[in-house]
């Protein structure tokens, strides 16, 4: 078991009868959705779940996790979702996957949103890991340039065949090189500022546990200090 499987078993075992799970999008949250299937079928543990993405709605289904849709949810009880990168204050930088708008809109109505990740994750600072920004696609040369405004290079998300990357939600993504980000919430802030972005997948205020999985199966839970 690597430290993702881990993590994402870990983090399934706080899942009790009756709550209302946001199911995440990645590699990491994926072996979250497996694990919950189990759960179901071993335990007949009794949860509903809300996918942050087509793609977890599809493995969710195949693993049998009854769902709902914001129509039928107020609050969801909790969220397991992966990241890109994790700092020691839990600000996040996610939407590797590109489903970030979607994955912020679920964590934003949870009660609790567990982090699953391996230690690589875990960072001083984030940065390093280039900033996903979900952009309305008209006028996206214009949105693009705005973004270049903050003296980092900034380049449109683009499918192998060279056309642009299109997320669920019909959004360009920019990726923003930033090196560091040294004031996560003053770079949202100034970020959503600019005209033509939807949202920007920097995290702040949304987690509320990390757990890192080791490559040795073992496990570390973080909460706030
Ligand atoms: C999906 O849009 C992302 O936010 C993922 O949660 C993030 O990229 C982590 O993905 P992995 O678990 O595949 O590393």
């Amino acid at each position: 078991m690597d430290g993702k499987e881990a993590a994402a078993r870990r983090a399934v075992q706080e899942i009790e009868s009756g709550m209302v799970v946001g199911l995440g999008t990645g590699s990491t949250a994926t072996f979250a959705i497996r694990a919950i299937g189990e759960r179901i079928q071993k335990e007949g543990l009794a949860v509903r779940g809300l996918p942050t993405s087509q793609r977890s709605e599809a493995l969710a289904r195949v693993v049998g996790i009854p769902l709902l849709d914001f129509s039928q949810v107020t609050e969801l009880d909790l969220t397991i979702d992966g990241a890109d990168e994790v700092d020691n204050a839990f600000n996040l930088i996610k939407g590797g996957g590109g489903a970030l708008v979607q994955e912020k809109i679920v964590a934003a109505a949870s009660r609790k949103m567990v982090i699953i990740c391996d230690s690589s994750k875990v960072k001083s600072t984030l940065g390093a890991f280039p900033l996903p920004i979900a952009i309305v696609r008209f006028g996206w040369h214009s949105t693009l340039r705005k973004l270049e405004g903050f003296g980092h290079e900034v380049s449109l998300r683009r499918l192998p065949d060279g056309s642009p990357f299109v997320s669920d939600d019909g959004l360009y993504i920019a990726d923003m090189h930033c090196g560091t980000i040294p004031n996560p919430p003053d770079y949202v802030a100034r970020i959503k500022r600019i005209v033509g972005v939807a949202e920007v997948g920097l995290f702040v205020g949304l987690a509320t546990a990390v757990v890192i999985g080791k490559d040795d199966g073992t496990t570390e839970v973080r909460l706030p200090s």
